[in-house]
């Protein structure tokens, strides 16, 4: 049972979702992740290769670029900002660029609650140890 920290669902252009929660100080990669979804992060949420884009749709963030280094003066107006350096300040709702879709321009949302899930998830990682 969460204490603190925000909801964030995330709003897929095919029409999937998800539900995420950031807890206080998490950025929305962070929330992402913790939701299963997948954004394509080659730097892996160190703010520079601009590619985890996402718009904010309702509520309140603080960062996310705009020294327009990655997110121009206007798209931040937009709501563009890079998920690895955007902290929710109240619960939030986004949507996922379709450049920032992982997998070939796809978003991923996976789920390990399942017992097959998690022992698919089991065998690759004992594979990826051998
Ligand atoms: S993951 Fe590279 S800028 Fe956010």
């Amino acid at each position: 049972m969460r204490t603190s920290g925000y909801s964030v669902t995330f709003k897929v252009e095919n029409g999937a979702g998800a539900e995420g929660f950031a807890a206080p100080g998490e950025s929305l990669f962070d929330a992402a992740q913790n939701a299963g979804v997948v954004i394509d992060a080659p730097c892996s949420g160190n703010g520079t290769c601009g590619k985890c884009r996402l718009k904010l749709l309702s509520g309140e963030a603080e960062g996310g670029d705009s020294g327009a280094r990655h997110i121009s003066a206007a798209e931040y107006a937009a709501g563009w900002r890079l998920a690895c350096a955007t902290t929710p300040r109240s619960d939030v709702a986004v949507q996922v660029s379709a450049s920032s879709l992982a997998w070939q321009n796809r978003i991923r949302i996976t789920d390990f609650s399942g017992e097959r899930e998690r022992a698919v998830f089991a065998e690759l990682r004992d594979n990826l140890k051998s």
